[in-house]
């Protein structure tokens, strides 16, 4: 596991932009194309806008297919879609290979099964062989996706994609599970504010419940486990940094 530490969230970002270049570099040069699952929420939206910003010539984005680690339960153009957000602040300004959106414009068990054969026809129905990089950011309870603390989807193992119903939320969110994020080549976790601090140190330095704090669940079997987070959100760890 990497921990890199940045001053501001907009080093976050960039750092968070270079990372994804490089990746994704590596992986067109060897495997002639990069999936990537994208994080939804506000830290992202920084990283995806450096990407629009000072990445549109570096990189050949027809060989980028774009996926969604986890979606709301809303049509893709409400105000807290994730793939809105992802519209907005990239793919409106870069052509990619392919968008693998979560159609919660359907109801949501079937928009998982949908998203689920979408996977299956990418990937190949032999299982989920993996991502080359999945962006996750990190809620003040230690969620991430959308796999919430004491809610079903910690522990779905025989799915790809499952609805988790999130009774403080009052609504359920469409979300990847632990095992095919543990899959991937790469996961990398963008956190910045103070407000994270406390999750940060009970998912890095305390034995915590995984239940009560998900993002300890997120283990890579042999892909790279990157922290790209600001000196605020770290705030709560113990020195030296
Ligand atoms: C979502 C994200 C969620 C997010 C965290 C952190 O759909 O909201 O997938 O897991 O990454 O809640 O959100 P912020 O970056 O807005 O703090």
């Amino acid at each position: 596991m990497n921990l890199f530490i940045y001053e501001t969230p907009d080093e976050v970002a960039e750092a968070a932009a270079r990372d994804f270049a490089a990746r994704a570099e590596e992986a067109i040069n060897e495997r002639g194309r990069f999936a990537v699952a994208l994080a939804g929420g506000s830290t992202p939206k920084a990283t995806y806008g450096a990407l629009a910003r000072d990445y549109a010539e570096e990189l050949d984005w027809s060989r980028v297919h774009i996926f969604f680690g986890d979606e709301r339960t809303v049509h893709p153009e409400h105000e807290d879609s994730n793939y809105r957000m992802v519209r907005e602040t990239l793919l409106s300004r870069v052509f990619v290979g392919s968008v693998h959106r979560m159609r919660c414009e359907l109801p949501p068990e079937e928009a998982a099964a949908d998203y689920e054969r979408q996977l299956r026809e990418f990937f190949g129905p032999d299982g989920l062989r993996s991502f080359d990089l999945i962006l996750l950011g990190l809620g003040a309870d230690g969620h991430t996706a959308s796999l919430f603390p004491e809610t079903s989807a910690l522990d779905v193992t025989d799915r790809w994609v499952v609805v988790n119903p999130v009774l403080k939320l009052g609504t359920s969110r469409l979300t990847l599970t632990i095992p095919v994020i543990n899959a991937a080549r790469a996961v990398t976790f963008l956190v910045a504010g103070e407000g994270k601090a406390g999750a940060m140190r009970e998912v890095l330095e305390h034995d915590a419940d995984p239940h009560a704090y998900p993002a300890k669940l997120i283990r890579p079997e042999s892909g790279d486990l990157t922290w790209l987070v600001d000196r605020a959100a770290t705030g709560s760890l113990t020195p030296p940094l």
